[in-house]
């Protein structure tokens, strides 16, 4: 059995970003219905979600795939903000500024992706031998099940995430999501592991 992954803060820690109510219903019913619906079928399994994960994709098991993948994105994604503003670390933002130009390139880049991103699905920055990216994936999908890559951060852009708070403008809770929650402390471990080889995020729960 796998649990849900508690969240890194109290409920109301991201206001105003990101309301209660929005917090609530994600994590408490979103995100526990994808690790419940992932219980029903992994049928006992005992082996790490990212195994899971990788033979539901190996198998063609769309709706074990599914239901996994989104409950570790969503843990992921929980990881991926903060409550306080961090900066990058100093050989993080040189390979951000070797890959955008900018930080404010990156988040303009970012915001774009997300916000052009058709339907529901996940906008990523990833580091592919030290090499950073921006890429949106559909549904549950995830970067690391298309290409080797670490991710570093992630940006939930279901309406789910955002339209309690935004309604439909999916690029302002973009744009305030990049400036004030992006967890630029846990990219940087996630950084360390891409390039160094450091333990990278594993679910726990
Ligand atoms: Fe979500």
């Amino acid at each position: 059995m796998y649990s849900l992954t508690p969240l890194p803060y109290s409920e109301d820690a991201l206001k105003p970003v990101i309301g209660i109510e929005t917090m609530r219903t994600h994590h408490g019913k979103h995100h526990a219905r994808y690790v419940a619906v992932m219980n029903e079928l992994a049928g006992g399994a005992d082996v790490p979600l990212e195994d899971l994960i990788a033979g539901a994709r190996e198998r063609g098991d769309s709706k074990l795939f599914a239901n996994a993948a989104q409950a570790w994105n969503h843990a992921f994604y929980w990881h991926s903000m903060a409550p306080d503003t961090y900066t990058p670390s100093a050989e993080l933002k040189g390979a951000i500024t070797a890959a955008f130009g900018s930080l404010d390139t990156f988040a303009e880049r970012f915001v774009a992706e997300g916000a052009g991103h058709f339907g529901s699905g996940w906008v990523w920055l990833t580091a592919a031998d030290g090499r950073l990216e921006i890429v949106s994936t559909h549904d549950a999908e995830q970067p690391q099940g298309a290409t080797p890559c670490v991710p570093l951060l992630v940006c939930d852009v279901w309406e789910h995430a955002y339209y309690l708070d935004y309604k439909n403008d999916r690029a302002q809770y973009l744009r305030a999501w990049v400036a004030r929650l992006a967890n630029w402390r846990f990219a940087a471990a996630q950084y360390e592991a891409a390039v160094r080889g450091a333990p990278a995020f594993r679910y726990a729960g």
